[in-house]
């Protein structure tokens, strides 16, 4: 066979087989046919050297011809290929933007937190700073420094989880009163909201672990209308403007004199209801004056200062704000529960 007609040959073959050729073979075959060393076209051109100056140019200009001819087809066929691989790709993920979504519930706001926001919110706005302190305690902040001696019958009011010798979880936050007049000369104004537990039977209106805030502000010349003023506010910012307060005289060891304070009921505007149990009002928190020996016993001077201290349930503005009938709802962490407020 003459060269030309290998050339023809070769050009033919090559064809088919690169029209032939899958994505990993086409390389491999790129190789065997344009190799240097070993490729077919090369093979062919060795046999260039017995032929006459005349004929050589035609050959060359062939193979040249043949090369640039097949080098073109290989590369048809990559893109070929490529394009195919997309395609096949496109189809399977393809998305039907019509479908129907997943529905993802979004989370809520827990409402003891929606309700701790409220009451920061109104005191921060009064000039509170807000800070925290431990749930666990000891005997001397949680009582003793409240003017709460060992065996005094009034310790009755908190029973308390106690931990080893001289610790309990803080059944109430007042021990922070303390904690805050030892690290701070007066003045101070601060809310403290937290945890705190107490060994209290489980029912609709108790659970062992609540949240309450406790409020101090001390100063020259507070009196208890500041304090009757303040909370008087604070009613009135968390249930609406025509809200009114009453104050119950009541009894705590760390302050004197002290009060229980009442809101008219929200629900029936003071007439009378089932929240209310008909009484027409609300309590809502236990408050006072500081007493003159909590002060001492901090080294304030009485004489110089005096102050008042507030203490509020979370869990029970939270569930009279909602109409809430029993706290365990709140802490069952049930997301269909949670979306209702
Ligand atoms: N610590 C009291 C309680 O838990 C509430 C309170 C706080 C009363 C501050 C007076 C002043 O019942």
């Amino acid at each position: 066979m003459s060269i030309l007609e290998q050339l023809a040959q070769l050009r033919s073959e090559a064809e088919a087989e690169i029209r032939a050729a899958s994505a990993d073979k086409l390389n491999d075959l790129r190789l065997k046919l344009f190799s240097r060393k070993n490729g077919s076209l090369n093979a062919i051109l060795r046999g260039l050297g017995g032929l006459s100056a005349e004929e050589r140019p035609k050959v060359g200009s062939l193979a040249n011809e043949v090369k640039a001819h097949l080098e073109g087809l290989l590369n048809e066929r990559l893109e070929q290929l490529k394009n195919s691989v997309m395609e096949v790709r496109l189809q399977s993920e393809k998305i039907d933007v019509t479908m129907p979504g997943h529905w993802q519930n979004p989370g809520r706001i827990h409402i003891l937190n929606q309700a701790l926001d409220r009451i920061k919110d109104t005191f921060k706005s009064l000039g509170y700073s807000v800070v925290q302190g431990p749930e666990v305690e000891t005997d001397y902040y949680n009582f003793e420094a409240l003017n709460i001696p060992a065996n005094h019958p009034s310790r009755e009011m908190w029973d308390s989880f106690f931990l080893r010798e001289g610790l309990l979880m803080r059944s109430h936050t007042s021990p922070m009163q303390v904690h805050i007049m030892e690290k701070y000369d007066p003045p101070v104004r601060v809310i403290v909201p937290g945890k705190c537990y107490r060994r209290d039977a489980v029912d609709s209106t108790h659970f062992w672990e609540f949240h309450q805030v406790e409020g101090l502000l001390v100063d020259k010349n507070v009196t208890f209308s500041d304090l009757k003023g303040t909370l008087d506010l604070f009613a009135r910012r968390m249930g609406g403007h025509q809200r009114k307060t009453r104050f119950n005289p009541s009894y705590f060891p760390f302050t004197e004199p002290s009060a229980e304070v009442m809101v008219d009921c929200f629900v029936c505007n003071g007439k009378g209801c089932r929240v209310c149990k008909n009484s027409g009002w609300i309590e809502i928190m236990g408050a006072g004056m500081v007493h003159p020996k909590v002060l001492k016993g901090v080294g304030y001077d009485p004489e110089r200062y005096t102050g008042f201290a507030f203490g509020m349930g979370v869990e029970r503005i939270a569930m009279l704000s909602c109409g809430i009938a029993d706290i365990r709802l709140l802490f069952e962490g049930d997301a269909r529960f949670s979306r209702q407020f």
